[in-house]
């Protein structure tokens, strides 16, 4: 896709009672059908909570050591497939994860805990859930809008603002995305919740975490070595990691990778 070919920005439309736009839900059907295996892995987040970041990391855990070439030369979302994501004619999230060869499968996604596929459950497959803290989430979010041409028009900062907080939004409402997949804990306890705050304050400790939910044992080398190499300022540079391959996203208004600072003051004087 060349920029000149971009469509005009997408608009909010109910689906299920949830705001989406086309390119999520064109594939409803198929990726409803989607067949999980019982190692995959998914990712799920509501947009702009540290996706990237928890894609990265494991990945990194996985394929490292075993497919070095693999983080330079394929960038994360081809490595991370985004399940829901369909542009008839052109590509499907589901396509790419039904083509990839390596194990485990790690897959994205965004989807409301209700719209998951439910071969996930029934496969009993581990997933990791990112929340972020409501203001940083919003004013990514924002950015992200700003620069990413598929996405619908970000407007004034003060409509977004409002349409945030009625959760009109690509992907509903953060309230109800955050609280219903932490819910979903009570019922499914193959599900890590964490908080993007905690990667940032002590990225060594999440990834420990992390390594325990997944059965993985490091040891303490290896998780100081991850931890540094998944760092914001490393990230920003990696091409493969930053989006700037992508064509729709136009980082002269603003890059992928803004600021992964704790920008709420409160979060900070929590510890
Ligand atoms: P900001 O826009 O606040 O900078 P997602 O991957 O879900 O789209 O989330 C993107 C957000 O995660 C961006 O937030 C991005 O900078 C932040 N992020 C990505 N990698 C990070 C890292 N290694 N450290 C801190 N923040 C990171």
């Amino acid at each position: 896709l060349e920029k000149m070919d971009l469509p005009p920005r997408p608009e909010l439309f109910d689906f299920h009672g949830v705001s989406m736009i086309p390119c999520f839900t064109d594939n409803w059907e198929n990726y409803q059908n989607f067949q999980a295996r019982p190692d995959d892995i998914l990712i799920a987040t509501y947009p702009k909570a540290g996706t990237t970041w928890v894609s990265y990391i494991l990945d990194l855990l996985y394929f490292r050591e075993s497919l070095e070439d693999r983080q330079t030369t394929i960038p994360i979302y081809e490595r991370v497939p985004f399940l829901e994501i369909c542009v008839p004619g052109l590509f499907s999230g589901k396509d790419q994860v039904d083509n990839l060869t390596t194990s485990p499968r790690l897959i994205k996604t965004h989807l409301p805990v209700q719209f998951v596929p439910k071969s996930f459950w029934e496969q009993n497959c581990r997933i990791i859930y990112v929340a972020r803290n409501a203001k940083d989430n919003m004013v990514s979010f924002f950015h992200f809008d700003r620069m990413n041409k598929v996405e619908p028009d970000p407007g004034e900062w003060s409509s977004f603002f409002q349409r945030f907080l009625d959760g009109k939004m690509v992907f509903g409402s953060w309230y109800d995305h955050v609280n219903n997949w932490w819910k979903k804990k009570e019922s499914y306890s193959n599900l890590h919740y964490m908080f993007f705050e905690d990667l940032v304050e002590n990225t060594g400790k999440e990834i420990e975490k992390l390594c325990s939910f997944l059965g993985l044992s490091p040891s303490a080398e290896e998780v100081e070595t991850l931890s540094s190499s998944v760092q914001f300022d490393n990230m920003k540079k990696d091409k493969m990691a930053n989006f700037s391959t992508t064509p729709f996203m136009d980082f002269k208004i603003s890059p992928f990778m803004r600021k992964g600072l704790l920008n709420n003051r409160l979060i900070q004087e929590k510890t």
